[in-house]
């Protein structure tokens, strides 16, 4: 079983940032992980496009751009000329995740929907042929080093039912660690976030290793 690891450089030291991306992207991470945040949406501010446009250089890896931002729909152009490879909207922002996704796509980018800790998977019924990405959220958003929510493994294997056989990614983000990331793969998942179980030891590729071999 392959799984990709996205680190979420939420946890990384800002200070450094682009070295940071360039740290882990040296030990073997698959996508960088992008936690934007706006203050609204979550409690909690981060940055936006120029900050991602400034440590773009650092790293081929493909940019996975997780926006809890609300709105989204109105930015997406900014983040996709940042240097956005992923675009993920929560389902819970704006009204219109069809037509966010449509957007997503016409710039060229893959589209992404997160779905919150107490959202049913339900709402992505009619948009998965517009998705190459699903992020459940296994904690509530806003901060890194939260307790993965276990109820969040029935809804994981229930969205491995709903995308059968169409490419779709299914990520997972929060609380994924050596401990949870057995249960969390076993439910269906595909892409793992991991903001402080990367960031909080001194080796990025002996963690990032072992991850990807704990399964
Ligand atoms: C939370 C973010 C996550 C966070 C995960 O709102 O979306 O990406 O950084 O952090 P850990 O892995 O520490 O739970
Ligand atoms: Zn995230």
């Amino acid at each position: 079983m392959t799984v990709k690891i996205a680190p979420s450089i939420l946890s990384a030291d800002f200070a450094r940032l682009g070295e940071e991306v360039k740290a882990i992207d040296d030990a073997g991470c698959d996508y960088i992980h992008i936690d934007v945040m706006d203050g609204h949406f979550v409690p909690n501010l981060t940055f936006g496009p120029p900050i991602i446009s400034c440590i773009r250089s650092w790293t081929d890896k493909p940019f996975d751009v997780h926006l809890m931002i609300d709105p989204a729909q109105a930015y997406l152009e900014e983040y996709a000329n940042a240097g956005a490879d992923i675009i993920t909207v929560h389902a819970e922002a704006d009204k219109h995740l069809d037509r966010s996704l449509q957007v997503i796509k016409g710039l060229g980018k893959k589209a992404g929907v997160s779905l919150n800790p107490a959202t049913p998977e339900s709402v992505i019924e009619y948009v998965m042929d517009k998705l190459d990405l699903i992020l459940v959220m296994s904690v509530n958003p806003g901060f890194g080093g939260q307790s993965f929510i276990d109820s969040q493994l029935d809804k994981i294997s229930r969205i491995r039912k709903m995308i059968g056989d169409r490419p779709i990614e299914l990520e997972v983000d929060g609380g994924v660690n050596a401990g949870t990331i057995k249960s969390v793969v076993d439910a269906g998942a595909d892409v793992l976030v991991a903001g402080s179980a990367v960031f909080k030891g001194d080796d990025y590729a002996a963690t990032i290793g072992a991850l990807h071999d704990a399964l």
